[in-house]
């Protein structure tokens, strides 16, 4: 039987592209570059199986093709808002996804973030680099203590229970945590956590919160302008899930006014473009997205991907199955 004609949207790390190519019929975009609608169109019509990642915008209109070929979309990422699930259900089209083998990765760079933002540590480095480090001083650029403080998590999937147990076994932290649907008692017990029933409740309570729920609709401005507002006036807040959670604009204003103290974020609605409002905001942290970039979890993830497709073209349920 011949081989299954296989695209890679973005390059992959060269020992799974390899691994790949070996079973299928494989094609890798190789500028590196996101597809736009009509190649996702065309995508969509000419392979069997499309391997997809985050900036790839996989909206309804793009399934709206005479005849696909594809049957199966192995999305390199845990996060699928950028897939329109039951667009695809419609056209037959599985979708997967890359669950599991990312949460510690992803759930250390939280803490990285969390911690660059208590302690002012770009700010620092900024200072240092600009040459305008003047030398130690008693009231030099204080920050906010994390180890015992109180830690809010919204969305207590993988990720967020990754970070609960970095936060309260290695930083002392208390957790508070809120989740659709209610956690299990004994989950909670794991980390100590106590769950809150609304995002209303949890924010004036924590000195920090990190936001681990899912992107998409559902979540769209999640934290906005009056979610902030009951944040504590020094209260920090990490954003590694995805950037439409957080209104960005009311975002900045909080930061620039001081109505909260600081925020971390890897991700952000529209990425790569960054509101300059934000860029300029010296109480605020960014990453360029790398929640999962390790080598090991890179690798850990197109394995990953490649099993779902081996199960689905073997005619067997692939195990990480989302619609
Ligand atoms: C994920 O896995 O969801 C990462 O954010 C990359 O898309």
């Amino acid at each position: 039987m011949a081989q299954p004609k296989v695209l890679l949207t973005r390059r992959w790390p060269e020992a799974i592209e390899a691994r790949l190519g070996e079973v299928f019929d494989l094609t890798v975009s190789r500028d590196d570059l996101p597809l736009d609608a009509d190649q996702l169109k065309a995508a969509l019509r000419d392979y069997d199986a499309v391997l997809p990642t985050v900036t790839d915008r996989l909206s309804a209109p793009i399934f709206d093709v005479a005849s696909p070929r594809t049957k199966i979309l192995g999305n390199f990422g845990v996060g699928f808002s950028h897939i329109d699930l039951a667009a695809a259900s419609a056209r037959g089209i599985t979708v997967t996804n890359t669950p599991d083998v990312l949460s510690e990765c992803t759930a250390d760079l939280a803490m990285t973030l969390l911690l660059m933002v208590a302690r002012r540590a770009g700010e620092g480095e900024r200072e240092l680099r600009a040459g305008k480090w003047t030398g130690w001083r008693p009231t030099h650029m204080i920050g906010k203590k994390v180890s015992g403080a109180t830690l809010g998590i919204v969305g207590f999937g993988r990720i967020g229970q990754a970070m609960a147990r970095r936060a309260h076994f290695g930083f002392g932290m208390k957790i508070v945590v809120q989740n659709i649907p209610a956690v299990a008692p004994e989950t909670l017990a794991e980390f100590g956590a106590e769950q809150v029933g609304t995002i209303d409740e949890l924010l004036p309570r924590c000195d920090f919160v990190s936001l681990h729920c899912p992107g998409g609709a559902e979540n769209h401005h999640l934290i906005d302008a009056s979610r902030l507002g009951l944040m504590k006036p020094d209260g920090c807040l990490i954003n590694t899930a995805r950037g439409e959670v957080i209104d960005q604009h009311a975002l900045a204003q909080a930061l620039w006014f001081g109505t909260i103290g600081g925020a971390g974020l890897d991700v952000f609605e529209g990425e790569p473009d960054i509101p300059y409002a934000l860029l300029g905001a010296d109480n605020l942290v960014m990453l360029p997205h790398l929640g999962s970039a390790t080598r090991e979890t890179r690798d850990a993830m197109g394995l990953r991907v490649m099993e779902n497709l081996v199960a689905f073209f073997e005619g067997r349920e692939p195990r990480d199955r989302v619609n």
